[in-house]
Protein backbone atom coordinates (compact mmCIF):
# COMPACT_ATOMS: atom_id res chain seq x y z
CA UNK A 1 0.00 0.00 0.00
CA UNK A 2 1.77 3.52 -0.73
CA UNK A 3 0.27 6.11 1.37
CA UNK A 4 1.29 9.61 0.40
CA UNK A 5 0.85 12.33 3.26
CA UNK A 6 0.28 16.18 2.93
CA UNK A 7 -0.40 19.31 4.10
CA UNK A 8 -3.81 20.14 2.72
CA UNK A 9 -4.89 22.96 0.84
CA UNK A 10 -7.42 24.61 0.21
CA UNK A 11 -9.19 21.87 -2.68
CA UNK A 12 -7.92 18.60 0.08
CA UNK A 13 -10.00 21.08 2.36
CA UNK A 14 -12.91 20.36 0.51
CA UNK A 15 -12.90 16.90 -0.10
CA UNK A 16 -11.85 15.95 3.63
CA UNK A 17 -14.91 18.23 4.61
CA UNK A 18 -17.44 16.50 2.01
CA UNK A 19 -15.94 13.07 3.22
CA UNK A 20 -16.28 13.73 6.55
CA UNK A 21 -19.90 14.59 6.88
CA UNK A 22 -21.35 12.15 4.98
CA UNK A 23 -19.35 9.61 7.01
CA UNK A 24 -20.86 10.88 9.91
CA UNK A 25 -23.96 11.21 8.62
CA UNK A 26 -23.99 6.59 9.49
CA UNK A 27 -24.90 6.64 12.76
CA UNK A 28 -23.71 2.95 12.98
CA UNK A 29 -20.50 3.69 11.80
CA UNK A 30 -17.37 3.18 13.47
CA UNK A 31 -15.91 6.52 13.21
CA UNK A 32 -19.01 8.39 14.63
CA UNK A 33 -18.99 5.82 17.54
CA UNK A 34 -15.02 6.79 18.40
CA UNK A 35 -15.33 10.38 17.88
CA UNK A 36 -18.64 11.37 18.71
CA UNK A 37 -20.82 9.05 21.16
CA UNK A 38 -18.03 8.37 23.10
CA UNK A 39 -17.46 11.76 24.13
CA UNK A 40 -21.42 12.89 24.52
CA UNK A 41 -20.95 15.33 21.73
CA UNK A 42 -24.13 16.70 20.19
CA UNK A 43 -24.62 17.09 16.45
CA UNK A 44 -24.64 20.46 15.96
CA UNK A 45 -21.10 20.70 17.31
CA UNK A 46 -19.43 18.12 15.12
CA UNK A 47 -21.17 19.44 11.96
CA UNK A 48 -19.57 22.74 12.88
CA UNK A 49 -16.14 21.44 13.27
CA UNK A 50 -15.93 19.45 10.17
CA UNK A 51 -17.98 21.99 7.63
CA UNK A 52 -15.91 23.45 5.17
CA UNK A 53 -15.84 26.74 6.02
CA UNK A 54 -14.43 25.98 9.68
CA UNK A 55 -11.86 24.21 7.95
CA UNK A 56 -10.74 26.40 5.38
CA UNK A 57 -10.41 28.92 8.24
CA UNK A 58 -8.32 26.66 10.00
CA UNK A 59 -5.66 26.11 7.38
CA UNK A 60 -5.64 29.66 6.43
CA UNK A 61 -5.30 31.20 9.90
CA UNK A 62 -1.92 30.34 10.35
CA UNK A 63 -1.94 28.87 13.66
CA UNK A 64 -3.68 25.44 12.70
CA UNK A 65 -2.34 23.16 9.81
CA UNK A 66 -4.20 19.75 8.72
CA UNK A 67 -2.53 16.98 7.05
CA UNK A 68 -3.79 14.04 4.81
CA UNK A 69 -2.83 10.62 4.30
CA UNK A 70 -3.96 9.33 0.68
CA UNK A 71 -3.54 5.86 -0.46
CA UNK A 72 -4.47 6.26 -4.82
CA UNK A 73 -5.81 9.30 -4.57
CA UNK A 74 -8.27 8.94 -2.12
CA UNK A 75 -8.09 9.95 1.53
CA UNK A 76 -8.07 7.39 4.02
CA UNK A 77 -6.85 9.90 7.48
CA UNK A 78 -6.07 12.84 8.23
CA UNK A 79 -4.70 15.17 11.49
CA UNK A 80 -5.07 18.55 12.53
CA UNK A 81 -2.42 20.61 14.47
CA UNK A 82 -2.21 23.80 16.27
CA UNK A 83 -0.07 26.00 17.34
CA UNK A 84 -0.50 27.03 21.17
CA UNK A 85 2.72 29.01 21.49
CA UNK A 86 6.15 29.39 19.10
CA UNK A 87 7.55 26.43 20.48
CA UNK A 88 4.54 24.48 20.96
CA UNK A 89 1.90 22.49 19.11
CA UNK A 90 -1.39 20.65 19.99
CA UNK A 91 -1.95 17.56 18.04
CA UNK A 92 -6.00 18.48 17.85
CA UNK A 93 -6.64 15.15 15.99
CA UNK A 94 -5.40 12.33 14.39
CA UNK A 95 -8.09 9.91 12.38
CA UNK A 96 -7.28 7.52 9.76
CA UNK A 97 -10.40 5.89 8.52
CA UNK A 98 -11.65 2.52 9.70
CA UNK A 99 -10.54 0.28 6.98
CA UNK A 100 -6.97 1.82 6.93
CA UNK A 101 -5.97 1.12 10.92
CA UNK A 102 -3.72 -0.67 12.31
CA UNK A 103 -1.32 -1.08 9.01
CA UNK A 104 1.19 1.67 10.25
CA UNK A 105 -0.54 4.85 8.40
CA UNK A 106 -1.12 6.53 11.58
CA UNK A 107 2.40 6.45 12.63
CA UNK A 108 3.01 7.99 9.12
CA UNK A 109 1.22 10.60 9.13
CA UNK A 110 2.05 11.69 12.83
CA UNK A 111 5.64 11.50 11.57
CA UNK A 112 5.38 13.87 8.37
CA UNK A 113 3.64 16.17 11.25
CA UNK A 114 6.68 16.09 13.64
CA UNK A 115 9.03 16.75 10.67
CA UNK A 116 6.36 19.87 9.23
CA UNK A 117 6.39 21.16 12.84
CA UNK A 118 10.00 20.64 13.54
CA UNK A 119 11.18 22.61 10.06
CA UNK A 120 8.68 25.19 11.58
CA UNK A 121 10.80 25.41 14.90
CA UNK A 122 8.44 23.38 17.19
CA UNK A 123 10.09 21.42 19.92
CA UNK A 124 7.25 20.21 21.67
CA UNK A 125 3.81 18.30 20.75
CA UNK A 126 0.78 17.89 23.19
CA UNK A 127 -2.59 15.69 22.85
CA UNK A 128 -5.22 15.52 25.15
CA UNK A 129 -7.53 12.15 25.02
CA UNK A 130 -9.81 10.56 26.97
CA UNK A 131 -9.01 8.62 29.49
CA UNK A 132 -10.53 5.88 28.71
CA UNK A 133 -9.25 5.83 25.13
CA UNK A 134 -6.87 2.61 25.25
CA UNK A 135 -6.12 2.01 21.53
CA UNK A 136 -5.61 6.50 21.04
CA UNK A 137 -3.60 5.68 24.48
CA UNK A 138 -1.33 3.01 23.34
CA UNK A 139 -1.04 4.76 19.60
CA UNK A 140 0.49 7.83 21.36
CA UNK A 141 2.67 5.71 24.08
CA UNK A 142 4.12 3.21 21.14
CA UNK A 143 4.98 6.78 19.51
CA UNK A 144 6.88 8.07 22.55
CA UNK A 145 4.39 10.11 23.66
CA UNK A 146 4.82 10.69 27.39
CA UNK A 147 1.38 11.25 30.11
CA UNK A 148 1.90 14.29 31.95
CA UNK A 149 -1.72 14.90 33.55
CA UNK A 150 -4.75 13.48 34.21
CA UNK A 151 -7.67 15.68 35.00
CA UNK A 152 -11.59 16.08 34.23
CA UNK A 153 -12.65 18.84 32.08
CA UNK A 154 -15.96 20.66 31.65
CA UNK A 155 -16.42 20.31 27.65
CA UNK A 156 -18.63 23.15 25.97
CA UNK A 157 -21.80 20.74 25.11
CA UNK A 158 -21.93 20.17 28.93
CA UNK A 159 -20.50 17.10 29.89
CA UNK A 160 -17.73 16.22 32.22
CA UNK A 161 -15.06 14.49 30.66
CA UNK A 162 -11.79 12.32 32.23
CA UNK A 163 -8.75 13.27 29.51
CA UNK A 164 -5.15 13.06 29.99
CA UNK A 165 -2.37 14.96 28.53
CA UNK A 166 0.69 13.67 26.59
CA UNK A 167 3.73 15.22 25.27
CA UNK A 168 6.13 14.93 22.97
CA UNK A 169 9.74 16.21 22.86
CA UNK A 170 10.23 16.67 18.90
C1 LIG B 1 -5.41 6.01 16.92
C2 LIG B 1 -5.21 5.91 15.40
C3 LIG B 1 -4.99 7.29 14.80
C4 LIG B 1 -3.96 5.05 15.16
O1 LIG B 1 -3.70 4.96 13.75
P1 LIG B 1 -3.23 3.56 13.11
O2 LIG B 1 -2.88 3.79 11.68
O3 LIG B 1 -4.25 2.53 13.39
O4 LIG B 1 -1.92 3.27 13.97
P2 LIG B 1 -0.62 2.41 13.59
O5 LIG B 1 -0.98 1.26 12.70
O6 LIG B 1 0.44 3.34 13.12
O7 LIG B 1 -0.27 1.82 15.05
C5 LIG B 1 0.88 2.14 15.78
C6 LIG B 1 0.75 1.54 17.17
O8 LIG B 1 -0.32 2.15 17.92
C7 LIG B 1 -0.96 1.16 18.78
N1 LIG B 1 -2.33 0.91 18.32
C8 LIG B 1 -2.92 1.39 17.21
N2 LIG B 1 -4.19 0.94 17.11
C9 LIG B 1 -4.39 0.15 18.19
C10 LIG B 1 -5.50 -0.62 18.64
N3 LIG B 1 -6.67 -0.68 17.98
N4 LIG B 1 -5.37 -1.34 19.79
C11 LIG B 1 -4.21 -1.32 20.49
N5 LIG B 1 -3.11 -0.60 20.08
C12 LIG B 1 -3.22 0.12 18.97
C13 LIG B 1 -0.14 -0.12 18.61
O9 LIG B 1 0.88 -0.09 19.58
C14 LIG B 1 0.42 0.06 17.20
O10 LIG B 1 1.60 -0.67 16.98
P3 LIG B 1 1.51 -2.23 16.52
O11 LIG B 1 0.46 -2.33 15.45
O12 LIG B 1 2.90 -2.53 16.05
O13 LIG B 1 1.11 -2.98 17.75
C15 LIG B 1 -6.41 5.20 14.71
O14 LIG B 1 -6.61 3.95 15.28
C16 LIG B 1 -7.71 5.99 14.77
O15 LIG B 1 -7.99 6.80 13.90
N6 LIG B 1 -8.56 5.72 15.79
C17 LIG B 1 -9.86 6.38 15.93
C18 LIG B 1 -9.76 7.85 16.20
C19 LIG B 1 -8.91 8.16 17.41
O16 LIG B 1 -9.02 7.55 18.45
N7 LIG B 1 -8.03 9.15 17.24
C20 LIG B 1 -7.19 9.65 18.30
C21 LIG B 1 -7.87 10.71 19.12
S1 LIG B 1 -8.38 12.10 18.10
Amino acid sequence: MVVVVKKADAEDVKILSKKLLLLLEDKQSQIYIDNVVKFGIPDEYVKKAFAEETLQKAITKGNSAIYIAFENGKIIGFAQTIKQAADTAELDRIIIFPAYTRKGIGTQLLNHVISDLKENGVSALVVYTGKNETQARRFYEKNGFELIKEATVDTPWGVKLDIVTYKLCL
